[in-house]
């Protein structure tokens, strides 16, 4: 026991939080909540699918749809059928129209410490000076434009620029390599490419241009380009003959008024491409009127965004969360959206807090793996900031333990703001699964219910829901208006990917499998155990193992290998690599580094092996396929169970033995 009284005081605390295991809303939190009605989930359940009017409404239409939901073609479901607008003008537009134009909509902070904040009316303007260039270059509705950009307030002036003249954009995240967004531009067909010189991480500015160079290199078909100035002096700011500077088309379109485009509420937002079972990334399809109105309803809903907020989401616009919660969702509420361009522990480990506290952050959404590095850094960090004007806080991302979330309910949220634990995925385009702040009670690891109007359940393998308590899958059964449309060209696969394992397509019953294990308890709250596809959620991003293999045999000398993901106190996942030689071959540091960088290459450094592991043979069932659970478990450090069943039993050990030495 220690004689300070303080140290007695968080040692309770500790104690009591240790044993709790549900937790309600402050009522302060209750008093002012978006939605406080305690009959939504009835409501929405009875008046299905009307009930998603809710969602239209909160946008401004120009004209209005005929139907809510049309489903002649299952799976190939319509929202807002009939119905016309332009996500630019109801982000930009009506806000300034109804007197919000002085109000901030992007506040953004670089990691060197500068600031820019765009109120709604600049922004407005950028992003018409934006649209007008990239109409005189050539950009015409429905064609594709990729944005590989970092976090600065071009992506999301381009993504913007982009939805007013209806080109749908997709954005390939920075920290991806050369490779990948050649393939994404190869596979969108995609002629036109906005990316920037450089960007600063840990102090250091980063070659984004010569990557982007490398990139255009591998795309089979001519780009134009725009090219955004970030570092100004750093880095030489190099144009190829196809490139064009973006700061000298705004300023040559300056003042331009570029009428928003009337699109259909099926026509495209826009793409964005992510991992799946096999190697080739699939082109996820959102549209204008379901995910808008599914990402604004959410961020009403969950995230509780008032237009008077200050609001952050700490994501990368290059992901999902990033577009729905940083973009397209807040935007359309009219609220303040912050960006920070760069890593949380640049200079210092309170970076984060800082910035919430000189900025007076209302709600803050993060993903578990940053919990756990602020966890493990320690709460001296946001002990240094006064973070009381924070209301809310989320995760996303991946499952989080109860330990990390109620470090974040305690030391983040002074146990004055409520969690959501948001269950969602590429797909889905908004939230899924989580409680409603004012409404649900939380439980610390578990996501929550199903999200009123969201028909979600767990299943076993034949389609049965499962007891409380047992594992089973997550399936969707009634669609909603966030949901991804088709896989680009691929209808196909589209089918196969979700709509194949639990469908009845001859009684006409289409069910939605998003590829996640799940338990659900006795009060239909549902926790999300992990992927059961080859995808892996390293931090928080999703990648697939097959691509990362493919990288890994791309290596010159290597004969075989398997990707799989191994548990990791930080980032969840970790990318562990089993490799087999071709005989001849050394198992040398100089191999072990040629991999790595293949992968790094491949996809980009996220991708970044923890562990390669060269192995004569890999562990295979008798009928030569390998024991992919059992590579996780022993990278995982796992019991690994029988294995006698397996055609070369004698290879775990050996394995195994590799993998403690690394
Ligand atoms: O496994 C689930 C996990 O992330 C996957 C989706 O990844 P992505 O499409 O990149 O979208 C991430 C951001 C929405 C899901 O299949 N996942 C996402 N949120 C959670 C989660 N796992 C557990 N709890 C969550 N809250």
């Amino acid at each position: 026991m220690s004689d300070d009284p303080d140290s007695d005081a968080d040692g309770e605390l500790e104690a009591r939080l240790e044993e709790q295991d549900a937790f309600d809303p402050p009522e302060s939190f209750v008093e002012q909540a978006n939605v406080r009605d305690e009959e939504i989930y009835e409501t929405f359940e009875e008046e299905w699918p009307e009930c998603w009017e809710q969602a239209a409404d909160l946008l401004s239409w120009d004209s209005e749809y005929d139907t809510v939901l049309e489903d002649d073609d299952e799976p190939f479901y319509e929202w807002f059928t009939g119905g016309e607008l332009n996500a630019s003008a109801n982000c930009l537009d009506r806000h300034v129209e109804d007197g919000a134009k002085n109000r901030a909509a992007i506040q953004w902070e670089g990691e060197l410490g500068e600031t820019r904040t765009y109120t709604y009316g600049e922004l407005l303007n950028e992003v018409e000076a934006f649209a007008a260039s990239l109409r005189d270059l050539g950009v015409e509705e429905d064609d594709v434009v990729t944005l590989y950009m970092p976090m600065i307030p071009e992506l999301p002036i381009a993504m913007l620029a982009c939805a007013r003249i209806g080109a749908p954009h997709s954005v390939v995240f920075a920290g991806f390599s050369a490779d990948a967004l050649a393939t994404r531009m190869n596979a969108a067909e995609s002629e036109y490419l906005v990316t920037c010189d450089g960007y600063y991480r840990r102090g250091d500015a980063l070659n984004h241009k010569e990557k982007a160079d490398k990139g255009l290199r591998g795309v089979d078909h001519d780009v134009t380009s725009v090219v955004v100035d970030r570092l100004g002096d750093e880095l030489t700011h190099f144009l190829g003959s196809n490139a064009h500077d973006y700061g000298d088309l705004v300023e040559e379109h300056a003042g331009a008024s570029v009428e928003p485009v009337s699109r259909d509420a099926e026509d495209m937002l826009f793409l964005m491409y992510t991992s799946g079972t096999t190697g080739e990334p699939k082109g996820v399809k959102h549209t204008t009127g379901g995910y808008l109105s599914y990402a604004a309803w959410t961020s009403h809903a969950v995230l509780d965004i008032k237009p008077e907020d200050t609001y952050w989401c700490a994501a990368d616009i290059g992901w999902i969360t990033g577009h729905s919660y940083i973009v397209y969702g807040p935007l359309a509420l009219g609220t303040t959206t912050m960006m920070y361009e760069g890593t949380p522990d640049y200079p210092e480990r309170d970076r984060l807090w800082e910035i919430i506290e000189r900025n007076r952050v209302d709600i803050f959404y993060t993903a578990p793996t940053a919990i756990r590095s602020f966890m493990k850094w320690g709460e001296q960090f946001p002990a240094e900031h006064d973070l009381s004007s924070l209301r809310l806080l989320g995760t996303v991302g991946e499952p989080i333990n109860p330990r990390a979330w109620k470090w974040y309910y305690t030391h983040i949220g002074n146990e004055e703001c409520p969690i959501v634990d948001t269950w969602w995925q590429t797909e889905t385009g908004g939230m899924m699964i989580t409680t409603l702040p004012a409404l649900t009670t939380m439980k610390p690891g578990t996501a929550g219910p199903p999200l009123p109007g969201i028909d979600a359940q767990v299943v076993d393998a034949a389609g049965q829901e499962v007891e409380a308590g047992k594992a089973g899958y997550v399936t969707v059964n009634k669609p909603w208006p966030g949901m991804l449309r088709t896989l680009y060209n691929n209808d196909d696969r589209f089918l196969e990917e979700y709509w194949q394992e639990y469908s009845d397509p001859d009684s006409d019953e289409w069910v939605y499998f998003p590829e996640d294990g799940a338990k659900i308890d006795d009060d239909g709250y549902i926790t999300i155990l992990g992927r059961v596809d080859d995808v892996i959620n390293v931090s928080g991003h999703r990648l697939g193992t097959m691509e990362i293999e493919s990288a890994v045999v791309g290596v010159s000398g290597v004969a075989e290998a398997a990707v799989v993901g191994g548990d990791h106190d930080v980032k969840g996942e970790a990318v562990y690599t089993y490799v087999i030689l071709e005989d001849g071959q050394e198992a040398t540091e100089s191999m072990r580094e040629r991999i790595v960088e293949s992968v790094e290459d491949g996809i980009g450094p996220i991708a970044r092996p923890e562990s390669v592991v060269f192995t004569p043979e890999l562990p295979k069932t008798r009928s030569g396929k390998i024991m992919r659970r059992l590579l996780e478990d022993i990278a995982s450090g796992n019991d690994l169970g029988d294995t006698s069943t397996l055609r070369n039993p004698e290879v775990v050990d050996e394995i195994a033995g590799h993998v403690d030495d690394e």
